[in-house]
C-alpha cells in the first residue's frame, strides 16, 4: 500500500519528547521514576532475534556477532551487561535487589544455537531462570512468481514469520503468562542488532509510566527523505508506523515551516509495551473470529533465499530472489489506548547493523563500531577526561545538540576534522559493566589525560598501547 493523501496520513502523534524540549528536571524524574519500577521487578526486556540476518550474510544468529570492538564483546554480551548494570543502578537507587528478566525470542532457525551460546557463555553473568528463551513461528518462502522453494529436495523452504510474528508466540509460549507471574507491569522490545541499544531505559521506562501509556515508541528524527526507516504516523486516526517503501517520495519530502520534514519520527524499533495490552492481544489472537488478527497484515520482503534447482544443486542467490511473507511488531500500535512517541539522540541510541562491511554501505559492522566508540569517547569528554596525540597535545573536543539530562554536552572529534572523526573516532570503549549510559564515570577519568585505544572496565581505564595489551 502507498500512502500520499495529508487528508489520510497526520505526521505528528499526540504526545510527542524530544531532546530539544526536553529539561534536566523532568528527565531525572523520569529516570528515578524508571529505576523504581525496575528495583520493584516490574520491568522485563524483550529481544526480538528470530531474524535470519541474510544481509549480513553471517550462519550463525547476529546477536553472536563481533564487531571488531577492543574488547571483542558480541552484540548479545554487551546488551548483557547492560541488564546487569541496570539492576545494580536501580538497586543504588532504591534499595531493592532486583531483577530484570530477559525474554528472547528466537525462530526455528536461530534458537539452538543462541541457547547453546547463552549456555557456553554462562549467561553473561545473569540468572539462568531470568534468561527466557521461545520460538517464533515459520512460513513457506516463496519465489518471485509465486512457487514455493525447496530447501532440499524433499524440505520446503521456511523463513521465520517477521518480528510481528511476536504475538502468536507469546500466546504460543505462554510468555505473557509467565510476566504476569513474576509480576511484570512493562517490557521494553527491542531488536538485537542495534548496538547502542539501551535496554529497559529508565528514562524511557519512567516516561511511558508518568504518561499513563500502554504503547509507545521510541524515534529518532528523519532527516534525508530517502532514508530507508519508517515512519511513526497517523493513518486514518490511528498510530502506524509507514514503511518507506510505503510512502510516496512527495509525501515523504513535505517539511513543516521550520524546514523539518514533515513526517520525521524514524522507527528504531524499540517499544514500551505494558503487560495488560499484551494480554489483550494474546486473548485476542486465541478468538475464532480474532477482532485483531485481520488488522495484522503479512508485509513482502524481498530476500535472498538458498534453494536446491531441479537437479538438485544448492543455489546461494547473491541478490534477493524471492518473498517472505512477515508481520510487524509495531502492526499493533493501532490498537492502543494511549500511544505516545519519545524522542532521543540518534548518536546517543542508534546504530543498526544490518550489512556485510564488503557491501560498502551503511549500517555495517563498522558504522555500528565507530557508533559506538564515538559515543564512549563523549562520556570520557562529558566525564572531565581528555585525549592527548602522540606529542602529548590535547585533542580539542565540539559543543554539541544537549540530550536529556545532559545539559552540556560535547562531541568526540577534533574542530577541523569533523569527517575524519567520525570514519575513524578515537578508539574508546567503556564496558557496560562501568556505565549504562555515560554515568558514574568521573572517579575514573576527570583530569586525567589518556592515548587512544583506551577501554574502561569494572577494573578501571587501561590505555590498550602503554599496557602492550
Ligand atoms: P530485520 O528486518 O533487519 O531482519 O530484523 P534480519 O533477519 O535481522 O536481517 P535480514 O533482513 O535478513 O538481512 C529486525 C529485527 O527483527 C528481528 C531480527 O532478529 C532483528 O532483531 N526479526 C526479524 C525477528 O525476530 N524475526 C523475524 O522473523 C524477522
Amino acid at each position: 500500500m502507498r500512502y500520499s493523501c495529508p487528508q489520510t496520513v497526520q505526521p505528528r502523534p499526540s504526545t510527542h519528547e524530544s531532546p530539544g524540549n526536553g529539561d534536566l528536571m523532568r528527565a531525572q524524574a523520569w529516570q528515578w521514576e524508571g529505576l523504581l519500577h525496575i528495583s520493584q521487578n516490574r520491568v522485563a526486556v524483550l529481544l526480538l532475534a528470530g531474524g535470519q540476518g541474510t544481509r549480513l550474510g553471517v550462519t550463525y544468529p547476529k546477536g553472536m556477532y563481533d564487531v571488531g570492538l577492543p574488547s571483542h564483546k558480541t552484540l548479545f554480551q554487551l546488551q548483557a551487561e547492560r541488564i546487569l548494570k541496570l539492576q545494580q543502578l536501580a538497586e543504588k537507587c532504591h534499595g531493592n535487589r532486583c531483577t530484570i528478566p530477559w525474554y528472547i525470542m528466537t525462530s526455528g532457525r536461530t534458537m539452538r544455537s543462541t541457547e547453546e551460546f547463552f549456555a557456553k557463555h554462562r549467561y553473561f553473568g545473569l540468572q539462568k531462570e531470568n534468561v527466557v528463551f521461545f520460538q517464533q513461528g515459520m512460513l513457506p518462502a516463496m519465489s518471485f512468481d509465486g512457487k514455493i522453494l525447496l530447501e532440499e529436495k524433499s524440505k520446503v523452504s521456511m523463513a521465520p514469520d517477521g518480528n510481528g510474528g511476536l504475538y502468536r508466540a507469546l500466546a504460543a509460549w505462554d510468555i505473557v503468562g509467565d510476566m504476569e507471574r513474576r509480576g511484570v507491569g512493562c517490557v521494553h522490545v527491542y531488536c538485537v542488532d542495534n548496538i547502542l541499544v539501551r535496554v529497559a531505559d529508565p528514562r524511557f521506562i519512567g516516561f511511558c509510566v508518568q504518561q499513563g501509556a500502554d504503547c509507545c515508541a521510541k524515534v529518532v528524527e528523519k532527516t534525508n527523505p530517502t532514508e530507508p526507516v519508517g515512519v511513526v504516523c497517523r493513518v486514518d486516526g490511528v498510530y502506524q508506523v509507514v514503511e518507506y517503501s510505503e510512502i510516496s517520495l512527495a509525501t515523504a519530502q513535505r517539511r513543516s515551516p521550520d524546514g523539518r520534514l514533515l513526517f520525521n519520527a524514524g522507527n528504531i524499533a524499540n517499544h514500551f509495551f505494558t503487560v495488560p495490552f499484551l494480554r489483550d492481544i494474546v486473548n485476542d489472537l486465541s478468538l475464532l473470529p480474532s477482532v485483531h488478527e485481520p488488522q495484522l497484515q503479512h508485509h513482502v520482503a524481498q530476500k535472498k533465499i538458498p534453494y536446491v534447482d531441479s537437479q538438485g544443486q544448492l543455489i546461494e542467490p547473491d541478490k534477493p530472489n524471492g518473498i517472505k511473507m512477515e508481520k510487524f511488531v509495531f502492526d499493533i500500535f493501532q490498537f492502543a489506548k494511549k500511544f505516545v512517541v519519545y524522542e532521543v539522540l540518534r548518536e546517543d541510541e542508534f546504530s543498526p547493523l544490518k550489512n556485510a562491511d564488503s557491501q560498502n554501505g551503511k549500517d555495517n559492522p563498522t558504522t555500528a563500531r565507530h557508533a559506538l566508540m564515538s559515543l564512549h569517547h563523549c562520556w570520557v569528554l562529558n566525564a572531565g577526561g581528555h585525549f592527548i596525540d602522540e606529542n602529548g597535545c590535547r585533542l580539542p573536543a565540539i559543543p554539541r545538540t544537549a540530550a536529556h539530562g545532559q545539559p552540556e554536552a560535547v562531541t568526540a572529534g577534533v574542530v577541523d576534522n569533523l569527517k575524519d572523526a567520525s570514519d575513524n573516532p578515537i578508539q574508546c570503549e567503556v564496558s557496560p559493566l562501568s556505565s549504562y549510559a555515560g554515568e558514574g564515570l568521573e572517579s575514573l577519568v576527570a583530569n586525567r589525560e589518556f592515548h587512544a585505544p583506551l577501554i574502561i572496565d569494572e577494573h578501571g581505564a587501561h590505555e590498550l598501547v602503554k599496557n602492550g595489551l
